[in-house]
C-alpha cells in the first residue's frame, strides 16, 4: 500500500509533462488516452482500488482522484491552447493585401480611369512616381525650359500662395519630371498620375483642379517611334483596339520637337468629330537634360502628359466635367 502511494506523485507528474509536451491537438488526445482514458494507466490504478483494504481505501481513493482532477484540469487547458493555436493563421496576416472585394461603396470614376491606365503601363515596365502638389516656380517652370514671361507663370493661370518664396499650385504634373530625374540616374521609366491646378473659372469642360498623368521615360536612343508606339497601346488597353492616334507639330518649352496627341474611335466618332486632341508629348529638351545633371549627348528621352477627365468623359461618354467633383451618388452609382 505504501509503495502504491508513492507511485502516484511521480507518475502524475510524467502525466502532466507528457500532456504539456504534446504538439497538437492529436498527441494531446494520444496522451490523454495513456493516462485517463478508459485503458489509461490512472484508470488502472482506480480498478486496483478494490483489492485495498476498507480502512485503507479512503486514502488511496482520495489521492488518486486529486491526481485525475488536476489531469483534467491540465488537459483541458491544454487544450483550449492548441485549438487556439489551431485556428490561427499559419503563415503571417499581411493587412494591407485588397480584400476579395470591397466591404462599401466603389471607386470613383476617375480613380478607376487613372487605375486601369497605371495598369496598361504597368504591363509595359513603368513604375509611379509622386511629387508635390505645393510647388515652387524652378520645378514648375525654370528647370522646364518655361521662359520667366510665359503666359502660364501669370497670376491669371496660376494659382500663387501667398508666401515670400512664390510657391505655388503645380499647373502640371510636368514639375515631377524634374524631381524624378534630380533624384536618380538614368535609365527612368515612369508616370505620375496627379492632381493639377489652374486658374480656370469652371465651366462644362473645364474646372479649377483636374487631374494628369505625366510619362517619362529616358534611356539611350529613345525616339519619337518608341513614343509613338507607347500611347498607341496604352490607348488600346484603355479605349479598344479600334483607337487610331496621330501625332501634330506643337510647341513645349521643355519638348523639341513636340507634338500634341488626337485620338479616335467610334466614341469620338459618335460625338460627330474626326479626331479628339488628348495629350501633349515630345522628345525631351535638352536643356532639361542640362537642368537636371544629365548628359544630353548621351541619354535621349520622351515626355508625354495627359488629362484624365478628358479620357474619363469620353469613356462614359459625360458631358460635364463638374459631375466628378460634385459627388452626388445618384451619379456616382453609373460606374
Ligand atoms: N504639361 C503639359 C500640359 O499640362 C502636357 C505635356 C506636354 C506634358 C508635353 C509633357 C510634354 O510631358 O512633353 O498641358
Amino acid at each position: 500500500m505504501a509503495g502504491f502511494l508513492d507511485d502516484i506523485e511521480p507518475l502524475k507528474q510524467t502525466a502532466l509533462a507528457e500532456l504539456k509536451a504534446a504538439p497538437d491537438l492529436a498527441a494531446l488526445e494520444q496522451a490523454k488516452g495513456a493516462w485517463i482514458g478508459p485503458n489509461g494507466k490512472f484508470t488502472a490504478l482506480m480498478k486496483q482500488l478494490g483489492t485495498f483494504s476498507k480502512e485503507e481505501k479512503p486514502a488511496a481513493g482520495k489521492l488518486i482522484n486529486a491526481a485525475k482532477i488536476e489531469l483534467e484540469a491540465a488537459l483541458v487547458a491544454r487544450r483550449e491552447e492548441r485549438e487556439l493555436a489551431a485556428a490561427l493563421p499559419k503563415e503571417p496576416t499581411d493587412f494591407t493585401l485588397p480584400g476579395r472585394r470591397r466591404a462599401l461603396g466603389k471607386l470613383h470614376p476617375l480613380t478607376q480611369v487613372t487605375e486601369d491606365i497605371v495598369r496598361a503601363f504597368r504591363k509595359i515596365g513603368f513604375a509611379v512616381a509622386d511629387g508635390p502638389e505645393i510647388e515652387d516656380e524652378y520645378h514648375c517652370f525654370d528647370a522646364l525650359n518655361t521662359p520667366a514671361d510665359h503666359p502660364a507663370r501669370d497670376s491669371q493661370d496660376t494659382f500663387y500662395l501667398n508666401t515670400s518664396d512664390k510657391r505655388l499650385m503645380r499647373t502640371h504634373t510636368s514639375s515631377v519630371q524634374i524631381r524624378v530625374m534630380k533624384s536618380q540616374p538614368p535609365p527612368v521609366r515612369i508616370i505620375v498620375p496627379g492632381r493639377v491646378y489652374r486658374r480656370d473659372n469652371a465651366d462644362a469642360t473645364h474646372n479649377p483642379t483636374f487631374h494628369q498623368i505625366e510619362g517619362l521615360y529616358v534611356d539611350k536612343g529613345v525616339t519619337v517611334g518608341d513614343l509613338k508606339g507607347t500611347v498607341e497601346f496604352v490607348f488600346k488597353e484603355l479605349m479598344g483596339s479600334d483607337v487610331k492616334i496621330r501625332f501634330r507639330p506643337h510647341y513645349f518649352s521643355y519638348t523639341e520637337p513636340s507634338y500634341e496627341i488626337d485620338f479616335t474611335n467610334v466614341l469620338v466618332k459618335k460625338m460627330g468629330k474626326d479626331w479628339l486632341e488628348i495629350a501633349g508629348c515630345g522628345m525631351v529638351h535638352p536643356q532639361v537634360f542640362e537642368n537636371v545633371g544629365y548628359d544630353p549627348t548621351v541619354w535621349t528621352g520622351w515626355a508625354f502628359g495627359f488629362g484624365i477627365e478628358r479620357i474619363a468623359m469620353l469613356r462614359y461618354s459625360i458631358n460635364d466635367i463638374r459631375l466628378f467633383y460634385e459627388n452626388d451618388v445618384r451619379f456616382l452609382r453609373n460606374f
